[in-house]
C-alpha cells in the first residue's frame, strides 16, 4: 500500500512555541522525513535574537519559510495582521494540516485563519484551561480547541477538561472540525528536556561559571505575565518581597527576565529597579536559551515564576516551584505539592518561599508527563487522518 504524504505547516510566533515546534520537528526530520513535509510558519509575535533567533540556532530547526515579521501591538491588531498574514501562506501553501501549540496570539490567529479556510487545525498542549477567562491565553485556548480537528492532551487533566466540554473521545474516523478527535499523549516539552538534557551539559555547562553561581544555591526566578508585568501593585509586591528574601536569606536570585518585564520595572517602578541591579544577591539578566535555561532550572534549589512552561520544567529536573499566579492549568503539580500557588500575595510568597528553600529533597516528582515520545505519537495519528 502506498504511504501517504502530507505537507504539515508548523506555526509558532512566542519563544515556547518555538521550543515546543522543534520536538516535532525533529521528530519528523528522525522518523517521518518520507512521509511529511514541513513549512515553518513564524508569525514574528516574538522578534528580539534571545527571544526568537537564538533557539532556531539552538535547537537545531530549519530556518522559518515565511516569517510574517508581526511583532508587538495590541490583542486586536496584532492577532488581525497575524490573520491576515497567515491566511495568505494558507492559500498559496495549501497545506493538509496546521500545526498549533499552547495558547499565545499566534495560537488563536492560526486557529481562526486555518479553520475558517478549512484546513485541519491539529493543537498541541490542547485542553488545559485556568478557568479565569480574564487571561488572554484562556480564551485563546478555548477557540483554538473548539477550530481543531485533532487535539492532543498533554495530561488528564488537560483530556478531562476536554470532555466536560463536549468532546467526546469515542468519535470515529473520518475526523473533521464537526467530529474532532481527542487524544492524552504527555508532554512534549517532556519530550525536549529529555532529549536536550545532555546536550545542554556539553555545551552551555559553564553558564553557572559565567553567571558565579553555585549549584543547589540558587533561585531561579522568570516573571512575565501581564497580571503581574502591567499591574504596578503586584510588580512591586513581587520584587521587594524577593529582594528582602534573598537579603535575609543570603541566597543569589537570578532573573532572566522577559523584555515587557525590565520595560514595566523601568516604567512603573525605577527606583525599585535601580535597588535590584546593586542588590548583591539580585542578578537580573537577559533572557538565556533554552540549554541554558534548563541548567540553570536543573541546577537551582527551587524556582520562581509565572511561566507555564518553567513551572513545569521545574517538576522535570525535581524542584519545587512558586507560581506567582491565582491559578494554573498545571493542576497536578498544586495536587502534588511539589508547586504551590501564591498570587502576589508578599505574606504567601515569603511564607512558601522559607518552606520550600530547604525542603528541597523531602518531596516526590511523580512521572506526569508522558514517556517523552509524545512528538512521535503525534505524528503517527496524524499520517492515519490523511491515510485514505
Ligand atoms: C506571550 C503570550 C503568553 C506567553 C508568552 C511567552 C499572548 C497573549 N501571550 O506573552 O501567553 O506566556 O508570550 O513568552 O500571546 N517584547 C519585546 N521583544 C520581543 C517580544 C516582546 O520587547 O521579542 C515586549 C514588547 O514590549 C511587547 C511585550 O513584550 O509589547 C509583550 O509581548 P507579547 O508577545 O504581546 O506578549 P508576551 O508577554 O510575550
Ligand atoms: N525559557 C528560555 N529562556 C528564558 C526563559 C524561558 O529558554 O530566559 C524557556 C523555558 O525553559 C520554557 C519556555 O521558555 O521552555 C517557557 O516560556 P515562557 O516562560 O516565555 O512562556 P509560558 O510557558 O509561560 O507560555
Amino acid at each position: 500500500m502506498q504511504k501517504p504524504h502530507i505537507k504539515l505547516l508548523n506555526l509558532v510566533g512566542a519563544r515556547p512555541q518555538i521550543i515546543k515546534a522543534s520536538a516535532i520537528s525533529r521528530a519528523i526530520r528522525t522518523s517521518f522525513s518520507e512521509e511529511i513535509t514541513e513549512i515553518f510558519v513564524h508569525t514574528g509575535q516574538h522578534y528580539d535574537k534571545e527571544m526568537s533567533e537564538v533557539f532556531f540556532d539552538e535547537l537545531e530547526i530549519h530556518k522559518p519559510d515565511y516569517n510574517l515579521g508581526v511583532g508587538s501591538a495590541g490583542h486586536g491588531k496584532q492577532t488581525a495582521m497575524m490573520i491576515t498574514g497567515i491566511e495568505e501562506v494558507l492559500l498559496k501553501e495549501k497545506p493538509d494540516c496546521v500545526i498549533l501549540y499552547g495558547d499565545t496570539n499566534s495560537t488563536l490567529a492560526g486557529s481562526l485563519a486555518a479553520s475558517k479556510q478549512h484546513f485541519p487545525v491539529i493543537h498541541i498542549e490542547a485542553g488545559l484551561r485556568s478557568f479565569n477567562k480574564t487571561m488572554p491565553e484562556e480564551l485563546n485556548r478555548i477557540i483554538s480547541d473548539h477550530s481543531s480537528t485533532l487535539l492532543f492532551a498533554p495530561t488528564n487533566a488537560a483530556f478531562k477538561n476536554l470532555m466536560n466540554e463536549g468532546f467526546r473521545p469515542e468519535n470515529s474516523p473520518p475526523y473533521t472540525i464537526n467530529n474532532p478527535k481527542i487524544y492524552l499523549t504527555g508532554d512534549i516539552m517532556y519530550d525536549n528536556m529529555l532529549f536536550f538534557a545532555g546536550l545542554a551539559e556539553k555545551k552551555k555547562a559553564d553558564i553557572l561559571h559565567q553567571l558565579e553561581l553555585e549549584r543547589d544555591n540558587f533561585i531561579l526566578v522568570t516573571i512575565h505575565r501581564d497580571t503581574n508585568t502591567d499591574d504596578i501593585i503586584r510588580l512591586n509586591h513581587i520584587f521587594s518581597t524577593l529582594k528582602n528574601l534573598a537579603e535575609e536569606r543570603t541566597i543569589t536570585l537570578v532573573m532572566p527576565l522577559h523584555p515587557r518585564t525590565v520595560i514595566s520595572l523601568k516604567a512603573k517602578l525605577s527606583d525599585l529597579y535601580n535597588e535590584l541591579c546593586v542588590c548583591r544577591y539580585i542578578k537580573i539578566i537577559p533572557p538565556v536559551s533554552y540549554l541554558e535555561m534548563i541548567l540553570l532550572e536543573k541546577n537551582s534549589r527551587m524556582i520562581v515564576t509565572d511561566s507555564g512552561g518553567v513551572q513545569k520544567e521545574s517538576h522535570f529536573f525535581k524542584r519545587p516551584s512558586i507560581v506567582l499566579r491565582k491559578e494554573t492549568e498545571w493542576i497536578e503539580l498544586i495536587f502534588n505539592g511539589t508547586s504551590v500557588l501564591v498570587d502576589a500575595d508578599p505574606d504567601q510568597i515569603r511564607q512558601q518561599f522559607l518552606r520550600l528553600m530547604d525542603s528541597h529533597s523531602e518531596l516526590d516528582y511523580p512521572r506526569f508527563y508522558g514517556d517523552g515520545k509524545a512528538a512521535e505519537f503525534i505524528l503517527n495519528e496524524l499520517l492515519l487522518l490523511f491515510d485514505k
